[in-house]
């Protein structure tokens, strides 16, 4: 057993259930806090007058203490680059003009089919080590540049080879992005429903199906189709929606019962009351607004009409190249009206949510002893500093 002490203060959301609405701000603040760690488990978090008996005890030395971030959105796994569509677009030329001419996604999808597993995880495991430096601890990866069944089937195989690289915990999840341009709409549905879901399902290969609907990419009703068929295995569900138009996809995912729905820059009043009268985790990607220059999702009126929100990095070649978790939550408080104490639960215990986990995102007794040291007294400098307040990462009792 371990003691920790020498924590000016620890924040942490509490409570297995969601927090939606005012309780997303409310949580705890331990002053001159102590925790016990026992292997991978957190045994005990208090005041340390209060604290038990320990064998060993180290002291932080003044720096406050927050459960670690939860990044419950990435593309990690991408070849090639994007920075041909990058210059375009800073010269005027439109993310979507650029899908729509067979770039942007699609050249990253070229990129990446050409790639074997083994390239795919060495580059991807220095983008994995820029988040946990950050202070990730539990990082979720979508396929989707593969778009033919060996290469998502390849990506799958890299997701779980990053395992071996990282002490983060990894969350795969299939992610069911564009129609392919070289072959027709229907028949690739067709397979993706009746071999590829079956087969993820089967193998236990990732444990939710997401899908990207937008006008570039699939309608509504396609949507519903996938993932009603990933239900129907057993699987969660979640989708991309409303990055550029509202078109059905928020309210889709509340209709499902999907863990999370995710991007919402164009969302507006109605998709606001849909999410707030669901537990379909609303997660923000502010990387995105900085990037594209879009508008910023609305986490704020989400919040103040009752909804969840979770924050995350969306790190991918084309829409946010953000290597950091902790500026995307400390961007949420910028671009998406965050305070502080929002904008944490929402990259903690509402992140552990929107990825269908309990054991972690909460510095609470019996849970997984996942957490951050700051380079602070203060635990709101996460929120606050545009780069990295993070000294020391725990993840499962060990400093990485
Ligand atoms: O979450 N919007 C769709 N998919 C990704 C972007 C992928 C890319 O541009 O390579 C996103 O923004
Ligand atoms: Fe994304």
């Amino acid at each position: 057993k371990t003691l920790y002490i020498g924590i000016t203060e620890l924040a942490t959301a509490t409570g297995t259930e969601l927090k939606k609405g005012a309780s997303q701000k409310d949580i705890m603040v331990i002053r001159d806090a102590a925790m016990v760690v026992e292997g991978e488990t957190l045994l005990w978090v208090g005041n340390r007058k209060d604290a038990p008996a320990a064998d060993r005890t180290v002291d932080f030395r003044n720096r406050a203490v927050v459960p670690g971030l939860i990044d419950p959105h990435t593309h990690l796994i991408w070849s090639g680059s994007r920075l041909n569509d990058f210059e375009a677009r800073v010269q005027g030329v439109s993310y979507e003009e650029i899908l729509a001419r067979g770039g942007g996604i699609h050249q990253t999808v070229r990129y990446t089919q050409a790639s074997t597993a083994f390239e795919m995880v060495s580059l991807a495991v220095p983008r994995l080590n820029a988040l946990v430096r950050s202070g990730a601890t539990t990082i979720e990866v979508k396929t989707g540049y593969g778009l033919n069944h060996t290469t998502e089937m390849r990506m799958l195989e890299a997701i779980q080879d990053l395992q071996a690289f990282t002490p983060a915990r990894i969350v795969p999840t299939l992610l069911i992005h564009l129609p392919p341009r070289d072959r027709d709409r229907e028949g690739f549905l067709r397979e993706v429903v009746e071999q590829w879901i079956p087969e993820v399902a089967q193998d236990q290969l990732a444990s939710a199906v997401d899908v990207f609907v937008e006008q570039e990419a699939f309608s509504v009703s396609e949507a519903r189709e996938i993932l009603e068929a990933a239900k129907a295995h057993g699987l969660q569900t979640k989708l991309h929606a409303d990055q550029f138009h509202a078109l059905g996809g928020v309210e889709l995912a509340c209709e499902l019962g999907s863990l999370s729905v995710d991007h919402l820059e164009a969302s507006g009043e109605q998709q606001i009351q849909a999410l707030a009268a669901s537990n379909t985790v609303a997660t923000v990607l502010p990387g995105v607004s900085l990037h594209l220059g879009l508008p910023a999702a609305p986490g704020r009126k989400i919040i103040d009409a009752g909804g969840a929100v979770a924050v995350g990095t969306d790190h991918n070649p084309g829409s946010s190249p953000i290597f950091s978790a902790s500026l995307a939550l400390a961007l949420s408080v910028r671009l998406s009206g965050l305070t502080p104490a929002e904008a944490l639960t929402a990259m903690t215990a509402n992140a552990a949510h929107a990825l269908g986990l309990s054991d972690t995102g909460r510095l609470e007794a019996g849970m997984k002893a996942d957490f951050l040291v700051l380079d602070s007294h203060d635990w709101r400098e996460i929120s606050y500093r545009l780069g990295n307040a993070v000294s020391k990462v725990f993840i499962s009792g060990k400093e990485a």
